[in-house]
């Protein structure tokens, strides 16, 4: 876990434990600079408890993600909750997932579906910010579920048509992704090698693809576990 790793190896240290690739890639690990806890903490697990998730805590998850930022606070997000309880709602949810999503979201208690509103109210206009914004209300919800040892696994891989159908989702809305949220089954951990891009990649300054000169101070390729 995060905040268990040791403190960080040199080369050469890792040289000394026997030069292995693993030692190497430890050491790498513990180089990354820290981040918020319950940010290090997340990922995205397929190896859900049956423990149901209690209705308090969803009613929490979704103020955490009803208290997103938003273009004009438009908050053009809408979830469909299914339950393992609610038999019918969470089948339906399951039958639009992709097969190879399925065999392994079908042991989460609950699945999300999350869509997108893609008009304003206020005015007759596309919002192009709704799928930014959804996907930040996804993130606070996330980020609030790992402070109660929850997980959520997203998913691109479901047929939305088939989803705009079983829910009778109106014309202007976009189902954009599935959640699969429960608790861990087990010591679940996450993958050994979690990577990133590095900073170079993404953070730019002066023009497009010019590396920001802190990006290339730091290394960040993986990230701890
Ligand atoms: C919008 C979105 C769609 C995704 N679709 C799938 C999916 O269909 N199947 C899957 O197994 N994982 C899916 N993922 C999970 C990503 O693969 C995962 O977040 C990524 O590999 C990073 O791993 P981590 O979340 O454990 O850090 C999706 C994630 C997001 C945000």
């Amino acid at each position: 876990m995060w905040d268990e790793e040791r403190p960080a190896a040199t080369t050469e240290e890792a040289g000394k434990e026997g030069g292995t690739m693993q030692a190497t890639i430890q050491a790498s690990r513990t180089r990354e600079p820290e981040i918020h806890e319950l940010l290090a903490r997340r990922w995205s697990p397929r190896a859900f408890s049956a423990r149901p998730v209690e209705p308090a805590q969803l009613v929490r998850l979704f103020q955490a993600a009803r208290w997103a930022p938003s273009s004009y606070n438009a908050q053009p997000w809408a979830f469909i909750l299914a339950t393992r309880e609610d038999a019918e709602g969470y089948n339906r949810v399951l039958s639009t997932l992709a097969d190879a999503n399925r065999q392994w979201a079908q042991r989460a208690p609950v699945l999300i579906l999350a869509v997108a509103k893609l008009e304003f109210d206020h005015v007759a206009s596309p919002n192009r910010h709704a799928f930014y914004d959804l996907g930040q209300a996804v993130a606070n919800l996330t980020v609030d579920a790992t402070s109660l040892d929850l997980y959520i696994h997203q998913m691109g891989g479901f047929d939305a048509h088939l989803a705009r159908e079983l829910f009778a989702i109106p014309a202007g809305f976009e189902p954009v992704a599935v959640l699969a949220l429960g608790y861990l089954e087990g010591p679940a951990e996450p993958p050994a090698a979690r990577t990133r891009k590095p900073l170079a990649d993404f953070v730019f300054s002066g023009s497009w693809a010019r590396p920001a000169p802190l990006a290339l101070e730091t290394e960040t390729q993986t990230r701890p576990r």
